[in-house]
């Protein structure tokens, strides 16, 4: 069954509230550094207007605490900004989510209009997910969609009580869920095989869902990243200074069990004297690091091997860097295997912020099958999660 989509509503002379997800990462400054998310909106927009609807948009940008004083930087006139660029149309902008400012300016919009509201988790009822807010905020609009992929596990007011206010024919999924929940479907019903996960990144606990979920789909689970010592650590190895979860060595030991021979840890190591980018290097064979040196990144033999099977695979998951790839000496393994991942023919996705940061850095965001917009939403749908703002939009009639 698929669920509702923007093309089964009815838009024409309507306004349509589009709950989308401009969680953009941000520079010192306040710059977007990334305005990914601001344009994968785009085709839902676009088809809004396109279809004689005015549009409302609202997203939340950052943890906000809700306080005049210390909010000021998560206000989205930065993303108004960018989105009027992208979107090649004025884009008005309220200083508030439901207050007289936000009320004003939706009263008077006419068809192919724009208007994005304040950052809407500077109201205290949209964690909470307070009824009487979510009636204010449903009250701008006559319809709803739900285009925040990277927003959908979270059970916020604008992601679940605010839909529940409108009719069921008035609730839908916009494109970009649309395409997202395509991509999982595939990777979790009948992917093309071998299927191969590839997992770094710190910590063996943020991972432990997905893993459990995935064991028995995949072929083989390829690890690296700083959860690799806390494997190696579990296995008795010595692991130096490297980062290892000193109380998560039982539940690394639980997934080599059940793992089995799927799950592969490096071959070679490139360690590092300290984290200082300009620190002394060597590569160690094998699976015990020395004393006075830290696992940084995985080594050429691990590129070399983890490269082939991700090129030969029918699918690739990827979550999770390598190594400490904002650095410049310690980005080999994650670049090479982004490279992998661009040369390889079959369905390759990469999920999570810092994984899609990498693939926008190594140029291959364009040459791989999906990078997802979704950081904990791409993963908690990987542990299969059903979530409550999908389960608020009713199935096509
Ligand atoms: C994300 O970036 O993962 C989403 O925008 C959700 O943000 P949150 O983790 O602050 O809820």
């Amino acid at each position: 069954m698929a669920k509702q989509t923007i093309k089964d509503l009815n838009l024409k002379g309507r306004k349509c509230l589009i709950r989308v997800d401009f969680n953009v990462p941000q520079g010192k400054d306040g710059s977007i550094s990334d305005d990914r998310r601001i344009k994968a909106a785009l085709p839902t927009i676009k088809y809004a207007l396109d279809n004689g609807a005015a549009v409302i948009l609202v997203s939340h940008l950052g943890r906000p605490t809700g306080d005049p004083a210390t909010d000021g930087p998560y206000k989205l006139d930065p993303i108004a900004a960018r989105l009027g660029e992208v979107l090649g149309k004025p884009v008005a902008k309220a200083d508030d989510t439901v207050g007289a400012d936000a009320q004003a300016k939706s009263a008077v919009m006419k068809p192919g209009d724009v208007l994005i509201l304040e950052n809407v988790r500077f109201n205290k009822g949209e964690k909470k997910g307070d009824p009487a807010f979510a009636k204010s905020l449903a009250g701008l609009a006559d319809c709803y969609v739900n285009d925040a992929f990277g927003t959908c596990h979270r059970d916020e007011a604008s992601m679940v009580a605010v839909p529940e206010q409108f009719a069921p024919a008035d609730r839908a999924i916009g494109f970009l869920v649309g395409k997202e929940l395509d991509i999982l479907e595939k990777l979790l019903g009948h992917p093309a095989k071998p299927m191969i996960a590839m997992m770094g990144g710190s910590k063996v606990s943020d991972k432990i869902g997905v893993i459990t979920n995935l064991l028995p789909k995949i072929d083989a689970l390829l690890v690296g990243g700083a959860m690799t010592y806390t494997f190696l650590k579990a296995q008795g190895h010595t692991t130096g200074g490297s980062r290892v979860e000193g109380d998560k060595l039982d539940l690394a030991l639980q997934i080599l069990e059940a793992a089995g021979d799927k799950l592969k840890l490096p071959l070679d190591h490139l360690v590092s004297r300290s984290l200082d980018p300009s620190s002394e290097t060597m590569i160690v064979e094998g699976s015990d690091i020395p004393d006075g040196w830290i696992g940084i990144d995985i080594g050429p033999k691990t590129i070399a091997a983890y490269g082939e099977a991700v090129r030969n695979a029918g699918t690739v998951i990827w979550n999770g860097p390598m190594g400490k790839f904002e650095d410049e000496p310690f980005r080999k393994g994650t670049a090479g295997m982004a490279a992998a991942m661009a040369e390889s023919t079959g369905i390759t996705v990469v999920g999570g912020g810092e994984t899609a940061e990498a693939a926008e850095l190594f140029g291959v965001a364009e040459k791989v099958s999906h990078v997802s917009t979704g950081g904990g939403a791409f993963l908690e749908s990987l542990e299969g999660k059903v979530f409550n703002s999908l389960n608020v939009i009713p199935e096509k009639a």
